[in-house]
């Protein structure tokens, strides 16, 4: 009967690794989302039913965890070394030259790949599983970020085929392509959090969040291109590449192997432009010697090997005329310089604004009425400001002067301390900081008010029907009904997704009030630590430090921020409309001190109770919680996809792992 089971759970298993390489390897499906979804479903109750058969390298693990936990830092068996550059044509001739030169007699082959534009991982496998995933770090150490790649489902847990050595590292870049880039920059662009600049900086910044569940929505990908050991199939790189293929991972149809100098230059020239049709960024090429032995016998410079080099794509440019300059709000009153252009094409896009930042980068540009500008996109989605063409500046033009008015309310404005920023200080009465803060309430990370998207808070304001965050929950069906372009039924689901915001947790609250540097993590922390808003209102800076995360800047914006009455009034107003100000009350029948003296670390995702409720669990019957595994952890609570370096861990340091009843037990 076991022995059945085992055999249909690895069955499920396979096809299910199969189906994955098909979908994010090969780009070719072969079944629907659908038939995908049900196979996972079935492997997911028949682990739930026997949890014996349980496996961490599962591909129903693959949906990461929010455990949160610091990264360990391991060296790397052998160092990570960077590429020599070059920028045109000839340099990389000069490359193959001095190559050839270096191997006297010799025949030369190049292999031409795509240059990746992300991060650098190192994996690490053992009789043919993902042991461990390393950044690049310094180069000699890096951090051990297992737990995030494993939500990228293109690199595979398990090798494929056979032939792969025992042990060996294989090198590629974390990538996250456009489309899910494009999809995360809109939806911080949403919620009004900084946007990153391109995909490179998303990817890096994405593979060291300590949430993998965050990691894995986000949609990295990943391209292997080096292979490391002492027993590769082959004495060549291109075809060592070739079997990494057949064994699972994503190995970029561009590589090619060139003969002679015309080859590569063909090569360049083709990916130059056929480039901007890949699914992901690049930002040149790589080209290097196919032999193993030559590439043995170049050896290394202290910082690059001498068998490789990288060749960079020029950033595409183009100059346009400076139309004028605005100067924008935002809605904690920064003023924003913004470059209104003559319309020009650009990377595939036409670029018709781009920011100029502040008033220290129009000084360095030193930027006239009318000048011609450059305007560059390389690897930088956001199109840049780089230089202004002299040569064509009209005679008397003024140098644009940074306004010292609001443009939108008039008030003067103020230095931000340390900063090369300018704010309005109209806090109250400058409408687009009221507008922007509103706007900030309702969105989807904050209050989620369904219904009410910019324009129509504009809408709201401009008819005088709100003039803060409190107000919105004094509209009425019937009153908005009778605003222009709006229906009753837009009207009703206003009023419902307001009604609705008021079971939103505290937490999100906090983070819909517009406290200047308190995002979304901090709210959660702030909300953790204080419980309650009354608590939260009434802490001194240097009770705030004592939180984990809060730093002084942080603390002393709270602080700030509470000492408006204005601000209070809106907190007392919230408050009396229903909206949570408190996190949810554990029964206090259940605090004990059965888990004194005692640190618990929670993974994964329970059935019982929310991590939050276990966290407070913890905290009730006198336990202490705590991020990460170490020697001092007496035991780990484990519910759902429990991470299997967390596992391997708790495992190695001999620390208990419990389940969720069995915990419900302990302190029952
Ligand atoms: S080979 C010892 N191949 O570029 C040589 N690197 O500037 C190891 N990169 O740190 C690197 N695509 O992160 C190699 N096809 C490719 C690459 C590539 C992107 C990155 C990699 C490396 C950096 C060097």
């Amino acid at each position: 009967m076991n022995d059945d089971i085992q055999k249909q759970i690895n069955s499920l298993r396979e096809e299910i690794n199969g189906h994955n390489h098909n979908y994010y390897v090969l780009n070719a499906p072969v079944i629907s989302d659908r038939e995908f979804d049900e196979l996972l479903k079935r492997l997911e109750e028949l682990e739930r039913r026997y949890p014996e058969f349980d496996d961490p390298y599962s591909p129903t693990h693959r949906v990461g965890s929010d455990l949160s936990a610091g990264f360990e830092q391991v060296a790397h068996e052998r160092r990570m070394l960077s590429l020599g550059n070059t920028y045109s044509v000839e340099e990389v001739d000069d490359f193959v030259g001095r190559c050839r030169d270096l191997l006297p007699g010799e025949d030369v082959e190049i292999v031409g790949e795509m240059k990746f534009d992300g991060t650098s991982i190192s994996l690490h496998y053992e009789d043919g599983r993902l042991v461990r995933a390393v950044t690049r770090g310094d180069g000699e150490k890096g951090d051990v970020v297992t737990d995030n790649i494993i939500t990228i489902k293109s690199i595979p847990l398990q090798l494929k085929g056979s032939g792969w050595p025992r042990r060996f590292e294989i090198r590629g870049e974390v990538v996250m392509p456009w489309t899910a880039f494009e999809r995360l920059n809109a939806e911080r662009a949403f919620n009004e959090e900084p946007l990153f600049a391109n995909p490179r900086n998303a990817a890096s910044g994405t593979l060291k969040m300590l949430n993998s569940a965050e990691v894995a929505r986000r949609g990295l990908d990943a391209y292997l291109y080096y292979l490391l050991g002492d027993e590769l199939p082959y004495d060549n790189h291109y075809q060592n590449m070739l079997a990494a293929r057949q064994w699972g991972f994503k190995v970029s149809d561009a590589m090619k192997v060139l003969h002679g100098i015309d080859e590569v230059d063909q090569y360049i020239r083709y990916w130059d432009m056929a480039r901007k049709e890949l699914p992901v960024a690049t930002d040149g090429l790589v080209f290097k010697v196919n032999s193993l032995r030559q590439q043995l016998n170049l050896g290394f410079t202290a910082k690059s090997p001498r068998w490789a080099i990288a060749y960079k794509f020029k950033a595409e440019r183009a100059l346009t005329r400076l139309r004028y300059v605005s100067f924008e709000v935002g809605r904690s009153g920064v003023i924003t310089p913004v470059a209104n252009l003559d319309p020009v094409q650009l990377s595939g896009t036409v670029v018709k604004r781009a920011s100029l930042h502040n008033e220290d980068i129009i000084r360095q540009l030193d930027i006239h009425q009318s000048d011609m500008l450059y305007v560059e996109k390389g690897g930088e989605i956001i199109p840049k400001i780089t230089g202004v063409d002299l040569s064509s500046r009209e005679p008397g033009a003024a140098p644009v002067e940074f306004v010292d008015r609001c443009p939108a309310c008039g008030a003067k404005l103020e230095k931000v301390d340390g900063e090369a920023a300018w704010m309005c200080p109209n806090k109250w009465e400058c409408p687009p900081q009221i507008t922007g803060r509103i706007e900030h309430f309702v969105g989807r990370q904050m209050m989620n008010i369904d219904g009410l998207g910019g324009e129509t808070v504009g809408q709201l304001y401009q008819a005088g029907m709100i003039r803060d965050v409190a107000d919105l929950y004094t509209l009425d069906a019937g009153e908005l009904a009778l605003l222009e372009r709006m229906g009753p039924r837009s009207a009703e689901r206003i009023v419902q997704g307001v009604a609705d915001s008021r079971q939103v947790p505290f937490d999100r609250v906090v983070f819909a009030l517009s406290i200047p540097y308190v995002g979304g993590t901090v709210s959660k922390k702030l909300a953790r630590a204080c419980g309650d808003i009354d608590t939260l209102m009434s802490m001194s800076e240097e009770q705030l430090t004592a939180i984990e995360d809060i730093g002084p800047r942080i603390a002393r914006s709270i602080v700030d921020y509470f000492a408006v009455p204005g601000n209070r009034d809106i907190v007392e107003r919230l408050r009396e409309a229903g909206v949570q100000m408190s996190m949810p009350k554990v029964d206090e029948a259940l605090q004990s001190d059965k888990l004194a003296g005692k640190t618990v670390v929670i993974s994964g995702t329970f059935t019982h109770h929310s991590r939050d409720e276990y966290k407070a669990l913890i905290e009730l019957n006198g336990g202490k919680n705590s991020g990460s595994i170490s020697k001092k952890t007496d035991f780990v609570l484990a519910g759902e996809n429990m991470g299997p370096a967390k596992l391997e861990k708790a495992e190695k340091l001999g620390i208990p792992v419990i389940g969720e009843d069995e915990f419900l037990d302990m302190i029952k």
